[in-house]
């Protein structure tokens, strides 16, 4: 009796745990690209700012059709959002700002993270 107890409970969390890293990968697709969400250190624009840019906000902020006139898919747009603080606010649904990504999940924690230190780091070209 307690022996089959326990082995449900072993297939229970087997179960759930596989349920868990499947969600993970979806949740956080900069894990498959980047094999992690970097926070510590000097936050780069390449390397890390960039690759959520792309993933969530790109679609409708390219060059070719930047949304309210916000490009994201160069550095000097994303710099002028940076210095005049439309980036941190509208990723962060800051009052006065348009909560970003429009009609989608907010970024999460370690994303917001990643766009802030590097906002406050100056925004530079690294
Ligand atoms: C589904 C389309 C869509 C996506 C995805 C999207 N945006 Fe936007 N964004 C818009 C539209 C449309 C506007 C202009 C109208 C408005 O402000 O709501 C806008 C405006 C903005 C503004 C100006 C906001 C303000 O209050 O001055 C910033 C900054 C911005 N987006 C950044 C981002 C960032 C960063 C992402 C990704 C994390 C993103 N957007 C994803 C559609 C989108």
């Amino acid at each position: 009796m307690l022996m089959k107890t326990f082995f449900t409970l072993l297939a229970a969390t087997a179960l759930l745990s596989g349920c868990y890293y499947d969600k993970a990968e979806e949740v956080y697709p900069q894990l498959l690209l980047n094999n992690s969400c970097d926070t510590a250190g000097t936050i780069s624009y390449s390397r890390h700012v960039t690759v959520v840019l792309q993933n969530h906000c790109l679609s409708c902020h390219s060059t070719a059709s930047p949304s309210g006139n916000v490009t994201l898919d160069t550095y000097a747009g994303v710099q002028a959002v940076a210095a005049s603080g439309q980036l941190v606010g509208a990723v962060e649904h800051q009052a006065g700002f348009s909560q970003m990504p429009s009609n989608n999940p907010q970024l999460q924690p370690c994303q917001l993270t990643q766009i802030r230190k590097w906002v406050q780091a100056g925004a530079p070209n690294n």
